[in-house]
Parts: C-alpha cells; structure tokens; sequence
C-alpha cells in the first residue's frame, strides 16, 4: 500500500530523524480500523498494556490498566485519554497501518500505540526517543511541536508521563482522519483532541541506545565465559618500579575485552536473536495442539497461506554463499536452500503461500513446524 503524496526517497533525505513532516490526508480511503469499544475492551485485558490519563486543574493523574469495564462510565466529559500499547498485536486491520512503513526494516519496528481523547485529552508536551508516525483516526486533535530537546532538557518532577517543564511550539497543524504526522526522535510534541471520540494510531519504532547494546551484549558475553578465562604472563619480566601497570599489560588486558568485543560474528547472531526478542516475550503464543513431523504438508497442501504472528518480530542476516540465519521471537535459525528463500519470504511478507514444490523440501517442511510450534506462524483459518 503506498501513502498519497509521500516520495519516499524525500522522506528519507529531509525528514527521516531530521525534521517533522505532516502528511495530508495520506490514505487513499481512510477506514478507522477499531472503533473506540473495542479500544476500551483491549483496555481491560490483563496481558494487554494500557494507560488511562487524565488532567484536572494542572494535575495529571495515570492509571495503569487493566481497567475495570466500570472505569470508563465514571470518567467526565473532558481532559482524559486513553493509551493502548501494541493494539497491532490483536487487531489485524491495526497492524495493517504498518505496511505503508515498511520501507524501514522490521528490526526498527516497535509497535502501533492507540489512543482515544475525549475533548481537551492527550498526554501533555513531551519527548520520545524514538521516531513515530501520528496517524489521525477518528476526530480531531490539534499537534503542535517544538525545537530538539536532549538529555538536559528541564522536566517537570513526578516522572511518569516525562512531561516537559518548558514547550515552546514552533508549528502546529490540525489533524484530521487519514492525515498522518511524522515526529523525529526528542523532538517535543503536544497533541490535544479537539472534540470528543479523537484516536490516533502511533506507529513508533525503536533503536537500541549505547547503554542498552553493551549492557545487554555483556550479559550474553558472560554467560558464556568460563572463571580460567583470565590474565595470563608467563613472559613476565623483572621491573624497575612495582607500582607501574605498563603499557604490555595494559595491551594485553585490552586485548581479553576487545576479542571479545570484535568478534562480529559471534555479535551479528547474538543482535539478530536480542533484537527479534518479542516485545512480551512472557506472552505465550504456542498453538494448543502442536504439529508433528509430517503434518504441514496436509496443512499447507491446498495453497492454504502461511501468516506471520503481528506480535512475533522477523528479521535475517545473509551470509556469504547461500546461507541465511533467520531471527523469529529471539530464536535463530539457519537456513539454506529453499529454507533460505523461505525465510527471506517470511520476513518480506506478512502472509505467503507455499508452493507444492516447495513443500517436498525437508527443512522448509521442518522450518515451518518449528516455526508454527512456537507461535511465530499460523495457518489463515478458512472462511
Ligand atoms: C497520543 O496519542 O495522545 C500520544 C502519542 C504521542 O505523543 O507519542
Ligand atoms: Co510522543
């Protein structure tokens, strides 16, 4: 699905973690993929993330869900929104936003967040970290955004919704139904509905920060190094002054760190598994009834598709030859051959068919399994 008036290449040049764009009445025809109910529905599902905001007199109080159903009729007619985090996970028409984005790679995808305002609601001025497009669902709400904040950027005290001390917009827009707003990193912005039933869709992305990568790659690094791993001189030399670590001990206690540091390798498959970690991994997507060796082929047989769960995360690393390690849900698996095409499908396409040739390969018949065992495809349910 392509976006109405949006050059990509454009995009990429002057927008792309540069500057914000507003993007009008983008869709061909817009259709507000879940209606306000089903919102407040999700809301009250335990495994589901939600967030219900309100204000009064300069006061923001934030409610954690899951929220009892009684929550909503209690709440006034002004000043309070509803946030759902990954509603693309549950509602297919939801992670259809996706697909006009997916010029950027599924490794940076992070989720679509719903919200829902009543008259005057929204989350305050704030910055996020990561890069969004605001899609404009139902109503109206009034974006207004500032000049690039970072970390020293004064913050109003109480934390949770990080809201910023200082906002001085320099452009505002009203949205509408179908127009879409493109916010770059730690630029700081306030939406507010204007007018009752307002719900925008944040299709956000994700970059991994510094602190996070290293922290997150030593924790893997050590679980896999053993205590006689350590400094060793066997060369050692008499030296005049005992106090002094010279520089040939300094190079080689370097050199322990960097090995394994450098080793790009060892890296690309432990970032392709950390990355393609679900988003909640303790969500358990498993089938009730698992399929045994052999059962795809009567499963898949009559060009029924294969989809990819929304909630699962794909991603591959070729690799010289004809290899690929394909990344699903923090597993890896190497494929080679037709496995090696399948897999590059699989993370193409949300939904594919298999063809009967195919289907005769062994690994693609066990890639699959493997792969429908753990949640991470299903097979489209007839009708
Ligand atoms: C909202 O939909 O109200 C908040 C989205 C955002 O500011 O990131
Ligand atoms: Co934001």
């Amino acid at each position: 699905m392509q976006l109405h008036d949006f050059d990509i290449d454009v995009f990429l040049r002057d927008h792309w973690q540069k500057k914000p764009l507003l993007i009008k009445n983008a869709w061909p025809s817009w259709d507000n993929p879940i209606t306000p109910d089903e919102l407040a529905g999700l809301a009250c599902e335990p495994q589901i993330e939600s967030r219900l905001i309100a204000e009064t007199d300069g006061t923001w109080n934030v409610e954690n869900g899951p929220l009892p159903e009684t929550r909503f009729g209690e709440l006034g007619p002004k000043d309070w929104t509803l946030l759902v985090q990954a509603t693309d996970h549950y509602v297919p028409e939801v992670a259809a936003l996706i697909e006009p984005f997916r010029f950027i790679p599924n490794w940076r995808i992070d989720d679509v967040m719903v919200s829902y305002a009543a008259d005057g609601g929204g989350v305050g001025p704030h910055y996020d970290q990561y890069d969004v497009f605001l899609i404009q669902g139902l109503g109206k709400r009034r974006w207004q955004v500032g000049q690039i904040c970072n970390a020293d950027t004064p913050m109003l005290p109480g934390g949770d919704l990080r809201q910023l001390a200082e906002f001085e917009p320099t452009d505002e827009w009203i949205l509408e139904p179908g127009d879409i707003l493109y916010v770059p990193p730690r630029i700081p912005h306030n939406g507010t509905a204007i007018g009752n039933d307002c719900m925008t869709y944040s299709v956000g992305f994700r970059a991994p920060s510094r602190a996070e990568l290293i922290a997150d790659y030593c924790d893997d690094l050590l679980e896999h190094l053993d205590s006689d791993d350590r400094y060793g001189d066997p060369d050692l030399q008499p030296q005049s002054n005992p106090g002094e670590i010279s520089a040939q001990a300094i190079d080689r206690l370097h050199a322990i760190l960097t090995e394994k540091m450098n080793d790009r390798e060892y890296f690309a498959r432990w970032f392709g598994q950390y990355n393609s970690t679900r988003k909640y991994p303790d969500m358990d997507w498993a089938p009730e009834k698992q399929l045994q060796p052999g059962e795809v082929h009567s499963m898949l047989a009559n060009g029924t598709p294969l989809l990819r769960n929304p909630a699962s995360r794909f991603s591959f690393i070729r690799h010289d030859g004809n290899s690929v390690s394909l990344f699903a849900d923090g597993d890896c698996y190497t494929c080679t051959d037709e496995a090696g095409y399948l897999a590059e499908q699989i993370c193409a396409h949300g939904a594919i068919t298999i063809s009967p040739e195919m289907l005769e390969s062994d690994p693609v018949a066990a890639l699959i399994t493997k792969l429908y065992n753990k949640g991470s495809l299903a097979f489209e349910q007839p009708g």
